[in-house]
């Protein structure tokens, strides 16, 4: 049947659709595929990466302009440090960039900038930049944008333990007061609420290591679109699909309704 031209016009667009009511607190997203995209190209994986820079910066904008308050994206995991030397440094070298170019943009949509991971794992440079975007930024509240890097779920969870087994043995925790709480005091992620959903591209269907107390309750979102390709609609894609889910917290349909 033949679209009215009228109607065409007034086609409610996928942003439209989703409800500002029921959006994830918190999104977290695997950013995957920057290497397969080059190479579909006959580029080298640095290419990859460095337009995988431009979703970071649209993925960032939309999450913003709809209102979501947390977005965390893991951009180099502790496993990454294995990959060859020179993809390392392109990497860094991206980060440092970035960093650079988008300090202003950040700071006029009130967008504060945080990390979890190994800070001092960080080239020197790296790291002396991200202290100082996360300074400026550290009052801006529209947002909180955290990068994942030298990130670990299991080395989070190691040190989480050796320091609350430190605090039992100098008598500052009791062991029968461990709780939720105090894990998640000691974690990274100390100051974000739990992951609502997890968002990974490039068709791989793994959690590779990142935020795995944090995505407990998470919805996760598998798709096929290589990272570099990401587009909003690519994001408000994945909230509308996450707000046709029911989530129920290990209770029953009839509880939640
Ligand atoms: C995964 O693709 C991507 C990464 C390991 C790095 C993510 C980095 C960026 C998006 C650019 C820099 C980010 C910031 C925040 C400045 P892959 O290399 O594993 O791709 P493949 O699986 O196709 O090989």
């Amino acid at each position: 049947m033949a679209v009215n031209p009228v109607f065409a016009f007034f086609k409610v667009t996928l942003k439209e659709e989703i409800h500002k009511d029921r959006l994830p607190h918190h999104m977290a997203i695997i950013m995957d595929g920057n290497g397969r995209w080059a190479k579909q190209r006959g580029m080298i994986r640095a290419f990859g990466h460095e337009k995988g820079t431009k979703a970071v910066r649209e993925v960032v904008e939309g999450a913003a302009e709809l209102g979501i308050e947390y977005l965390t994206l893991y951009a180099f995991s502790t496993e990454n440090w294995n990959r060859p030397k020179l993809e390392v440094k392109t990497l860094m070298k991206l980060l440092v960039s970035s960093l650079k170019k988008e300090i202003a943009t950040l700071q006029e949509n009130n967008i504060r900038l945080s990390m979890i991971g190994n800070l001092d794992a960080l080239p020197s440079q790296a790291k002396k930049e991200l202290l100082e975007v996360m300074d400026k930024t550290k009052n801006n509240n529209r947002m909180t944008l955290t990068l994942a890097l030298s990130y670990g779920s299991r080395e989070e969870i190691t040190k989480a333990l050796k320091d609350i087994s430190l605090k039992v043995k100098n008598n500052i925790i009791s062991p029968e007061n461990i709780d939720d709480s105090v894990i998640i005091e000691h974690l990274y992620t100390q100051n974000l609420p739990d992951v609502d959903l997890l968002i990974r591209t490039s068709g791989e269907q793994r959690i590779s290591n990142f935020l795995l107390w944090q995505i407990a309750y998470a919805e996760l979102y598998f798709t096929e679109v290589l990272w570099p390709d990401f587009t909003k609609d690519h994001l408000y894609k994945a909230i509308l699909n996450y707000q046709q889910r029911e989530r129920r917290f290990g209770k029953t349909s009839e509880q939640i309704n």
